[in-house]
């Protein structure tokens, strides 16, 4: 019970709404950041959902200078190939605002999943809790590259992973561990094929998406799952 207390659920109608609110949160813990640390520490989600949220921020006005871009994983895919997570957020939204390029930091999985994972870890190493980490949910209860029944080294900040059921097999991931260390966490759930990892994840089964317990909670954003 404690985790489902420690667990917001935030249930939406459309599309439309849900992304709407979670750019507010967004901008909202952006600016409450800023004025408290100076700076915004926020490590992105990848997959699909995302996408039309990035493309919203693209448009958005916030103070960018102060905004430290990570991400949560990234497939071993070479630095341009449409299926890397930092391409996509790149295109839609990181190339079209001023954020400083020495403050988005790519995870390098083109170096392959062990030396991505090194060298990620590295750029991690001393780096303050996060102030946001926004994460998504597989059909399997997965969440950044953090798979069912796969043991992780989470004495690691940055872990590297080889079998992944979701292609590509390799990839690059943070351990729950360095993801529980943040001020905020935000899942982002959408459609009907996250149902089944949702109810496991009210009924209390230990999915990956579950592991991740920052000590504020975490908040899910979901539009067309039920919340039964
Ligand atoms: C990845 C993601 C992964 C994703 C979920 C949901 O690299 O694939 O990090 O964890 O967030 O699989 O993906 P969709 O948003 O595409 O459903």
């Amino acid at each position: 019970m404690t985790q489902l207390l420690a667990t917001r659920w935030h249930s939406f109608t459309s599309l439309q709404s849900i992304n709407q609110a979670a750019i507010e949160r967004i901008l909202q813990a952006a600016t409450e950041a800023i004025n408290k640390e100076g700076s915004f520490i926020i490590v992105l989600a990848g997959g699909s959902t995302p996408k039309s949220i990035y493309e919203m921020l693209a448009k958005a006005d916030a103070d960018w200078g102060k905004w430290h871009i990570y991400y949560n994983d990234d497939r071993c895919l070479p630095v341009d190939h449409p299926e890397r997570n930092s391409k996509m957020a790149r295109d839609v939204w990181l190339s079209k605002v001023e954020i400083p390029s020495s403050q988005i930091h790519d995870i390098p999985t083109e170096l392959g999943p062990v030396e991505g994972a090194k060298a990620y870890a590295k750029t991690l190493a001393g780096l303050r809790a996060f102030d946001l980490v926004l994460l998504g949910v597989g059909e399997d209860g997965h969440t950044a590259s953090l798979f069912p029944n796969q043991v992780v080294d989470n004495s690691a900040d940055v872990v590297p992973v080889f079998d992944a059921p979701k292609p590509p097999a390799e990839r690059v991931t943070m351990s729950q561990n360095r993801l529980n260390l943040t001020y905020e966490a935000m899942f982002l759930v959408t459609g009907a094929g996250k149902q089944e990892a949702v109810d496991n994840w009210r009924n209390g089964v230990a999915i990956p998406a579950a592991l991740i317990t920052p000590k504020n909670g975490v908040d899910v954003y979901c539009f067309g799952v039920e919340l039964k």
